[in-house]
């Protein structure tokens, strides 16, 4: 039986990592990877489910994948991810030719169940519990952490890497489907994030990424009764030769704390950026979202990032027209995007996830036109003081871990000659230049030369060379 598996990846960085981790394990059961669903013996889709246009989306990528199963029914569909956990069963009955459906909490019953698929034994689905289906640690157990060990080739570049370290939230905004479909939070040992750091860098990563729902909040209870707390991990992951830069996402404002901040400023691998989602600028919206703070916590918290950490980069998530968000409300938040002066901000539209608080005691009551009408303007504003600050930049010279060639150096590459290429500053600003493949993996001086609200646009700063007696 040939062994041709096809994954796509839709979501966050969290399904991102889960599915280089699920490819990898099938690579070890004989599986080889193909670049298209009609290559495949087997299709898997990495699902989310954060907002209802998600959802649809891969609906409708399922109906047209139908198509392939029509024409070769031997051909396996199968659905993992925060969809696959939210929806079930119903997932077989909106697609019914799809013969698979796994939650993110049992990534590693993939092999097995798609043996089973192909052995004839029919559909297979292996989810999680709900928050409410047992006891605690019924409910902790059945959502299980999946990093099995890791293969560089599955990643977009070598050097880079996420590391999971923390698995679920409990924080339960009540506009949030995350708790229900990723489970309690629960952060890693210590020393299995370790090992796993350790395993990175000997295969080449510089850049680690640290990933969970609310980063900064990860602790983790030893069995003589003393916790690992973030500062403490990052101060161990720190001591690795051959990683040179830490970033984590993504991070809740409440344990933002003076010691994890100065930790990040003693540090000097641990990127100055953070990823703080402040979610709204209005108190009675932070409320009903139960986020847990107030504009006036929030901004507390900007002022110590100020004070310890003066030249960090700082980007935030929004939801506009959430349940009852008045004009008022909505002014609040463009006043706190103002203040905050944000590197970037992702902007979304209130979308009513089932199973949340929201959808049971909320109404959805912003018109559809009024949310996009917000996010517009948000967006706007958001933009143009990113320009600013970027263009504040202009003139100076920032170090660049190179990704690879951009979208534009992509398109223009017929050899190896100049093409555009684009790289990220410690703060995790996006900068091109004009360079070559070879520079992807190194770090490089880029003068700056102009800018725009996303991207500094630069030029590999020559070294000057000062000349001592004659060489002639
Ligand atoms: N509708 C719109 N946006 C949402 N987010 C989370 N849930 C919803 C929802 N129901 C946004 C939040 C979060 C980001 C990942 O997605 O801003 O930080
Ligand atoms: Fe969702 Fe809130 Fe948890 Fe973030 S902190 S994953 S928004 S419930």
């Amino acid at each position: 039986m040939s062994n041709r598996v096809y994954i796509k990846t839709v979501g966050c960085q969290m399904n991102v990592l889960d599915s280089e981790m699920v490819i990898a394990d099938l690579k070890r059961h004989g599986y080889t990877v193909v670049d298209s669903a009609d290559q495949a013996d087997c299709v898997l889709y990495n699902t989310c489910s954060i907002r209802e246009q998600a959802e649809e989306k891969t609906y409708s990528a399922l109906g047209i994948i139908r198509q392939e199963k029509e024409k070769d029914p031997s051909k396996v569909i199968g659905v993992m991810g925060c969809m696959a956990q939210k929806d079930q069963e119903l997932v077989f009955k909106r697609a019914p030719y799809v013969d698979l459906v796994v939650g993110p909490g049992q990534l590693h019953t993939i092999p097995t169940l798609l043996d089973k698929v192909r052995g004839g034994e029919g559909r297979q689905m292996a989810v999680s519990l709900g928050r409410k289906s047992g006891s605690q640690l019924e409910i902790a157990r059945s959502h299980e952490t999946f990093d099995p060990l890791r293969d560089p080739t599955m990643r977009p570049t070598p050097f880079q890497a996420y590391l999971r370290i923390q698995i679920g939230c409990d924080k339960f905004c009540t506009y949030c489907v995350v708790p229900n479909t990723r489970g309690p939070e629960q952060g890693r040992a210590p020393e299995q994030i370790y090992a796993e750091a350790k395993i990175l860098a000997e295969q080449g990563a510089k850049e680690i990424t640290l990933l969970g729902q609310t980063v900064n909040s990860y602790r983790f209870k030893h069995e003589d009764g003393t916790v690992t707390d973030m500062a403490s991990l990052l101060e161990q992951l720190h001591d690795i030769d051959g990683i040179q830069r830490i970033k984590f996402v993504t991070n809740y404002p409440k344990d933002m704390t003076e010691r994890l901040l100065e930790t990040i400023r003693d540090l000097p691998k641990v990127s100055p950026y953070l990823h703080v989602p402040a979610q709204s600028g209005s108190d009675e919206v932070l409320k009903r979202m139960k986020r847990g703070y107030t504009v006036a916590d929030y901004m507390a918290m900007m002022e110590r990032i100020e004070r310890i950490l003066p030249e960090a980069a700082i980007s935030s998530d929004f939801i506009v027209g959430f349940c009852g968000e008045t004009e008022e409300d909505f002014q609040k938040t463009v006043e706190l995007v103002k203040r905050c002066r944000y590197k970037n901000s992702f902007i979304f539209q209130y979308s009513v996830r089932p199973g949340t608080k929201a959808s049971e005691r909320l109404e959805d009551d912003v018109p559809r036109v009024v949310k996009s009408r917000r996010n517009v303007e948000l967006l706007a504003v958001q933009d143009a003081i990113a320009k600013e600050d970027n263009l504040k930049l202009v003139g100076t010279t920032v170090e660049v871990l190179v990704e690879g060639p951009s979208k534009k150096g992509v398109k223009n590459d017929e050899g190896d000659h100049i093409i555009q290429m684009i790289g990220r500053t410690h703060c995790d600003r996006i900068v091109v230049f004009d360079g070559n493949r070879r520079q992807a993996g190194q770090f490089m001086s880029i003068h700056i030369d102009d800018a725009s609200s996303h991207t500094l646009v630069g030029r590999v700063k020559t070294v000057e060379v000062v000349s001592i007696g004659s060489l002639v």
